[in-house]
């Protein structure tokens, strides 16, 4: 069975042969945070500025044409990624989190009434909590929690109860960004949708990571972003059905998501550009477009495979040091994620550590403060792999925490 080359893909990224200090070569255990971009992507965003840069939708000129063609031909390949019906499925927005605020304002704010239950999840990052606590406030709607167990899982015996409750919509991440954990979301959204309720997906940790098909995951909508996935910052997507769309009102007003203005009223455009008001990150869009060609091109099974192996060597390697804490599943049910605490050493001073030897990491709470307070946390130190990394360099990870421990104690 071919395996994924993983020293023939880091020649792909110019990035990861940089040292960050003479002789301290780069080991990038961030990709949790923001994935690194393969020269494919690179090279396309930078072909666009120099020789195709125009506006797109508005001239008919040759280069608006082309930009336009480009533009619009990432969003369809991005639309096959998921395997959307229709690229009119396929909103372009500045990342996930934009994605779901989206949801939350347009979405919300026709159909959440007072009173009405909206569910989150105790392991959803911040983005997927602070849209809906701000909704709920808004319309005087109820939040309930699908609390997280000790081993790092949705409590699905609560969350039975809670669609007891009859919500209006769920909101759930398909990955962990701290835990690892990925959620049962098919058969979650089957117990929704036998309620009534809406299933909003986050994918911005899961899309990078395996393959994703909207037709079979049951999400009524799907947020996710380029820059975790091998694209640039500034652009993600929402998907969801046409029409669930069509009947959403517009988000933002302004150029492009109109068909015909007038003083006093306006007439929206058509799917998807209706939620695309104003000029768009069109270089983004496009170097979006390259990435989701260069994992396509991979593989995402092989993707998926490699980072299984690779997290669970990690697991076996972290666990072997004295003091580390590990949390979220066991290897085998969880991405590619290792989130842990060591003793008493603050997180900070063990990423400061590891940069030291060029390892970075994250610490902090990573965007997900109540899920520490759920495991009475102030902060985490996250390793987090990609299709890049290697076992040697969990082995760096490994030397620089036995570091931490001479110095710390
Ligand atoms: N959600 C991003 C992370 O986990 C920012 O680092």
């Amino acid at each position: 069975m071919p395996k994924l080359n993983v020293e023939q893909i880091r020649k792909d990224f110019p990035i990861l042969s940089r040292e960050v200090k003479p002789n301290v070569p780069l080991v990038y255990l961030d990709s949790t945070a923001t994935a690194q971009k393969p020269l494919s992507v690179i090279e396309a965003m930078n072909s666009y500025y120099r020789l195709s840069n125009a506006n797109i939708h508005r001239g008919v000129h040759t280069l608006a044409e082309e930009a336009t063609a480009l533009y619009e031909n990432a969003r369809d390949r991005i639309a096959k990624f998921i395997n959307a019906k229709s690229s009119k499925e396929i909103i372009y927005t500045r990342n996930a989190t934009e994605a779901i605020n989206l949801v939350a304002y347009s979405w919300g704010r026709a159909n959440i009434k007072q009173g009405d239950v909206i569910v989150l999840t105790e392991m959803e990052h911040h983005s997927n909590l602070v849209p809906w606590q701000m909704l709920a406030a808004e319309k005087n709607a109820k939040i309930e929690i699908i609390p997280v167990t000790d081993d790092g899982e949705l409590d699905l015996t609560v969350y039975e109860s809670i669609l007891k409750l009859s919500p209006k919509i769920i909101c759930v991440t398909q990955m962990s960004n701290v835990l690892g954990t990925i959620n049962p979301i098919q058969q979650m959204a089957a117990k929704a949708h036998a309620v009534g309720a809406m299933m909003m997906v986050d994918g911005a940790q899961s899309v990078p990571h395996f393959a994703v098909d909207v037709q079979t995951l049951g999400a009524d909508f799907l947020a996710f972003s380029a820059h975790k996935m091998c694209g640039p910052t500034g652009i993600g997507i929402l998907w969801s059905r046409q029409q669930v769309l069509e009947a959403m009102p517009p988000f933002l007003g302004g150029g492009d998501m109109i068909k015909r203005v007038y003083l006093r009223e306006f007439k929206a455009n058509d799917l998807p550009h209706k939620f695309e008001a104003g000029t768009p990150a069109i270089a983004e869009a496009i170097g979006f477009g390259a990435a989701v060609d260069y994992l396509t091109a991979v593989g995402m099974d092989f993707i998926h495979d490699y980072e299984r192996e690779i997290i669970a060597y990690a697991i076996e390697r972290l666990e072997e040091v004295p003091g580390i804490k590990i949390y979220g599943p066991k290897a085998e049910r969880k991405g590619g994620i290792a989130a842990f605490s060591f003793g008493g050493v603050h997180p900070h001073d063990v990423a400061q550590i590891l940069d030291s030897d060029g390892v970075a990491v994250r610490a902090g709470h990573h965007c997900a403060m109540p899920l520490h307070d759920r495991f009475k946390l102030p902060a985490t130190t996250r390793a987090s792999f990609y299709l890049y990394n290697t076992k040697s360099e969990v082995d760096k990870l490994i030397e620089g925490l036995y570091k931490v421990k001479k110095m710390f104690g």
